[in-house]
């Protein structure tokens, strides 16, 4: 246990740490987007798979603590390293030159954080239902439709899954390169992968809020 703290201790372990959370996070994101979009097959599927979730025995709570764990490290981490980056450089630089980090990278800290204050704000709405007005325990279906027939709630998810989309296109490729699997020959599947996998979680969880407001569903 003493070397993971010795490890954690030094910069590069922090940025280890945050990639393995950062993977971790992803994979839940990316099956959560899986199970969203069961709401295009109605009421009767996706409130059977929730419910269906909910009777494996200790499944929720597993879950629940492994991404809690996980989001901690990435939060911490990740004001860890900002910190120690702004003590580094205590004025900062008159000019920015930007060459490799792209809206997507400079930004990355302020997507994260939007994302931490969406997820907090995610919670209480559709999974504990305390800022629901209309919240059914167990009726997935109806809780996503009626949340998202009020238009500033549903702006508000499509802001968030598109900060998210951002956060993930720069995070999946720097993750690669911090886990040391870089290499001039794979650099452009890596970008292929960052920038598929962030479209793809990010045109399917918009695509939800905005049917609901089209009457689609
Ligand atoms: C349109 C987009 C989204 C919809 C419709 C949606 C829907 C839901 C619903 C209905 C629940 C409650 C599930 C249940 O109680 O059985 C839930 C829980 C949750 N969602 Fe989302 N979600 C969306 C986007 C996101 C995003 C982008 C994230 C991550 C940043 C996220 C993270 C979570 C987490 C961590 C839980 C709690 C899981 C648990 O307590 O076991 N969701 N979501």
């Amino acid at each position: 246990m003493y070397w993971i703290a010795e490890f954690y201790r030094s910069s590069p372990g922090k940025k280890y740490f945050m990639a393995v959370s950062g993977i971790v996070l992803s994979i839940y994101v990316f099956i959560h987007t899986m199970g969203n979009l069961m709401v295009y097959l109605g009421p009767g599927t996706i409130n059977a798979y929730a419910g269906a979730v909910h009777l494996v025995p200790g499944l929720v709570p597993a879950v629940e603590f492994v991404i809690a764990v996980a989001a901690g490290l990435h939060v911490i981490t990740a004001v860890q390293l900002a910190l120690t980056n702004r003590g580094a450089r205590p004025v900062s630089y008159a000019f920015h030159r930007y060459q490799e980090a792209g809206l997507a990278g400079r930004t990355i800290i302020w997507s994260g954080a939007g994302i931490a204050a969406f997820a907090a704000y995610h919670l209480l709405h559709l999974s504990f239902g305390r800022v629901h007005p209309d919240f059914v325990p167990g009726d997935v279906y109806h809780n996503v439709l009626t949340a998202f027939n009020v238009f500033p709630v549903a702006i508000l998810y499509i802001t968030a899954v598109v900060l998210l989309g951002l956060h993930l296109y720069h995070g999946l490729w720097s993750m690669f390169q911090t886990l040391g699997w870089s290499h001039p020959l794979y650099d452009s599947w890596r970008r292929a992968f960052g920038t598929g996998a962030a479209v793809l979680i990010t045109a399917a969880n918009v695509s939800i809020p905005v049917a609901v407001l089209l009457r689609l569903i």
